[in-house]
């Protein structure tokens, strides 16, 4: 048994197996397409919502204050080197799966199946993240427009009881950071004596992405590449119009809370650059992996990073540090200065780029549970392709449905940080997989070559660990319990399962 859970699947085996007509997905996209769907992943949530508490900190962690520039930096250059070592696998391995199954091919079942499992936590729950800050901007604008949606059909139930009782602290003042969480409280439906909050725009817009999802992947990358338009054009926007209000003295201090602050803003800030791995993906569906995957991936973390740090920058030194503690600091950094009609428009920007990210993601974890399914880890329902469409729809309606059901009751700050352990861990393995895959088959070729092996791959191990240990340990339990819920599921069915064992 010991020698299965090590055994590799031989990536001839792996190329092969997507040549079965019945499984195979359409072969559409280019490398615009490519940075395109880099970048729809990679700028949301992170830039328009999570830097806020990066920032400012809260009560469990110090904030980085204008800082974060230095967190924004610190964080690119840990996904540039785990950037550099996707692009290596997702070019020698140019199929549907991601890491999941580079690490199938190099480091054996066992690992796959861990790194398969986690990459849930990267895509589903970091999506579950993406969907709340999509309610909590969209309710903003829908308030801006004078259309009342009520708070109780836009947060989640916890939040609300932790605002009651934070205002009970607080001898009844509201804090404007949990303003909206309170008034769902105060205000909400009841059926059969019991309270009724749920994020019910969550839920809707991920069904919304499901759906376009499930008709082709073609008509949605066309969505997405409008998305990705209108998404720069209001971070220009942000930039140009945010520029005159900044004033020099917000920039000092630098570090208010030292480089502690920056490190752990890192860790959160960390979020921001998820999804330029997301890309890989799409390798079984893309013309010319080769040539397209370095270019899709290094090409969008490249300009999403010059994005951040210029935004970071204009941000800080419009609204003094201590202040971006809300939900929407994008927004709320005009309206502090006066600027309603420009925090109006940052608004229905941020709404586009989640959505956007939705997209990416929903489109990214099918085709991971695809693959295990294509391997007998998971039931072969997962490996369905729509006749019509050529989409792995099952997947990706179960896969809305759970989304969908857990944004509905999850609190933000929590997801985004398993989210953020999850994917680091997978970026560990992935660099590790590449030192491993050299040794192994040093003469493989490769239509990409990360620089600098082994000490690159090492360097994106290193520093992925150390944004690790900058999350908080109750992170870390949740991280530990998923993985053990994972193992269990693996020996109870992945391994009896497998086909890999059966040849
Ligand atoms: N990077 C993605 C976002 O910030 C996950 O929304």
């Amino acid at each position: 048994m010991l020698k299965h859970l090590f055994r590799t699947k031989s990536l001839e085996a792996i190329l092969h197996e997507s040549e079965v007509p019945e499984r195979q997905l359409k072969r559409a996209l280019g490398p615009i397409d490519l940075i395109s769907l880099g970048i729809g992943a990679i700028i949301g949530t992170g830039i328009f919502a999570v830097v806020g508490t990066a920032v400012a900190g809260d009560a469990l962690r110090p904030g980085a204050g204008p800082g974060i520039v230095l967190s924004f930096f610190l964080t690119a250059v840990a996904c540039a080197f785990c950037g550099l070592c996707y692009a290596e696998f997702a070019s020698s391995v140019p199929i549907s799966g991601s890491a999941y199954t580079y690490s199938y091919a190099t480091l054996g079942e066992l690992v796959a199946w861990i790194i398969g499992w986690d990459l849930i936590i990267e895509y589903a729950i970091g999506n579950v993240a993406v969907a709340i800050g999509w309610a909590a901007y969209f309710h903003q604008l829908c308030e801006g427009l004078g259309w009342n949606i009520p708070p109780w059909l836009s947060v989640d139930y916890r939040s609300a009881v932790q605002a009651a009782s934070a205002v009970a602290e607080a001898g009844g003042k509201v804090d404007p950071s949990i303003a909206l969480h309170y008034e769902a409280w105060t205000n909400h439906a009841t059926i059969a004596g019991i309270p009724i909050i749920f994020n019910f725009l969550a839920v809707a817009i991920v069904m919304l992405v499901t759906w376009l999802l499930v008709i082709g992947v073609k008509e949605s990358a066309r969505v997405n590449n409008v998305m990705v338009a209108v998404k720069l054009i209001i971070l220009f926007f942000f930039v140009y119009a945010g520029v005159k209000y900044v004033k020099p003295e917000n920039w000092s201090p630098f570090m208010p809370n030292g480089f502690s602050g920056v490190w752990v803003g890192a860790s959160l800030i960390f979020f921001a650059y998820i999804g330029f791995d997301a890309i890989s993906t799409a390798a079984e569906e893309c013309k010319n992996p080769g040539r397209d995957m370095p270019i899709g991936i290094i090409g969008s973390l490249v300009i999403c990073t010059i994005i951040y740090v210029i935004v970071a920058g204009v941000l800080t030194g419009m609204v003094p540090w201590n202040q971006l503690g809300v939900a929407d600091p994008l927004a709320a950094a005009f309206a502090y200065v006066g600027a309603d009609v420009s925090a109006g428009i940052v608004a229905l920007g941020a709404v586009v780029a989640m959505t956007a990210v939705l997209l990416v993601f929903q489109y990214g974890q099918p085709r991971i549970f695809f693959s295990m399914s294509r391997d007998g880890l998971l039931p072969p329902l997962f490996a369905k392709v729509h006749p019509k469409y050529r989409t792995p729809h099952v997947t990706t309606i179960w896969t809305g449905v759970a989304v969908a059901a857990i944004s509905a009751i999850a609190n933000i700050n929590e997801i985004v940080e398993l989210t953020n352990i999850g994917t680091l861990f997978a970026f560990v393995l992935v660099c590790a997989g590449v030192i491993i895959l050299r040794y192994k088959e040093p003469d493989r070729p490769r239509a990409f070559n990360t620089p600098f092996v082994p000490w690159i791959p090492l360097l994106g191990i290193g520093s992925c660990i150390y944004l690790m240990i900058g999350l908080p340990w109750v992170t870390w339990v949740r991280f530990g319990v998923w993985l053990l819920a994972g193992m269990v599921i693996y020996f109870l069915y992945g391994l009896r399962k497998s086909k890999l064992r059966k040849t």
